[in-house]
């Protein structure tokens, strides 16, 4: 699954003003040295008009942190997938860990998200991965099967997606499973998504999360199963991002 073209996520999260904008300008500089690898930034909302004005014509996508399951209405402070793709977004982040802890996303609102994402012709980015108390008492590989089972709509097995194997316990912490570990998790989701999908779980992209820096992106991008990275931190700055992007091709 390795030769699939790798894909670079940043997720920016709650972080990033108007002056990050240099930023962008100097991935977007860098960015057709590195071909091989398609690329995506999802900053905030408030400045993802003007992030999609600089990607414009650049080999970087755009993409949303969440969006909401319906195409407009009273959602006060919500986004829908039909407004990031009016937005020039081609991606969306779903079910990261961080929502799913702190504003109680479950497997079922990720499913319809992700349907939204589908409609709207967005490529959702579905996140998955265990807690520490999950990876600790051996349950890893039975809570992922259940995320990669509630959280996919059925649609996936025909639409562009992309899944981010996130241990929670990585995510910021500088923590990274050892590689035997994204391997093992990386080949129990080809086989659930196999057993699902048939031949089409070969289109879906499997990308590793949590703590992805430029110096561990060499070994960690080049682990079996992996074809590709969802960064948080060390996407905010131009100069590791693509030395993360470079860490692929
Ligand atoms: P991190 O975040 O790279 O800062 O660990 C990854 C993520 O949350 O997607």
């Amino acid at each position: 699954m390795t030769d699939r073209k790798k894909l670079v996520a940043g997720n920016w999260k709650m972080n990033g003003l108007r002056a990050s904008l240099t930023e962008v300008r100097a991935m977007v500089q860098g960015a057709s040295a590195i071909p091989s690898v398609d690329l995506v930034v999802c900053p905030p909302a408030t400045i993802a008009s003007s992030v999609g004005e600089l990607l414009k014509g650049s080999p970087i996508g755009l993409g949303g942190q969440d969006c909401h399951a319906a195409i407009s209405g009273a959602f006060t402070g919500e986004v829908s997938a039909e407004m990031w793709a009016d937005l020039g977004a081609r991606y969306v982040i779903l079910g990261h860990s961080e929502r799913r802890t702190m504003q109680g996303e479950t497997d079922v609102s990720v499913a319809s998200k992700a349907a939204a994402a589908f409609r709207a012709g967005l490529t959702p980015i579905i996140c998955v991965g265990e807690s520490l108390p999950e990876r600790d008492s051996g349950e890893t590989l039975t809570v992922v099967r259940g995320q990669l089972a509630g959280s996919i709509p059925a649609a996936a097995g025909s639409m562009p997606t992309i899944i981010a194997y996130e241990p929670v316990w990585a995510i910021g912490t500088g923590r990274t499973p050892t590689l035997a570990q994204v391997a093992e998790v990386h080949q129990a989701m080809v086989e659930a998504l196999t057993a699902r999908f048939g031949a089409a779980a070969g289109n879906i992209r499997l990308l590793y999360g949590g703590s992805v820096k430029p110096e561990n992106a060499p070994e960690l991008m080049q682990t079996a199963g992996v074809d590709g990275a969802l960064v948080g931190g060390a996407s905010l700055k131009a100069a590791d991002f693509l030395k993360i992007a470079s860490a692929c091709a």
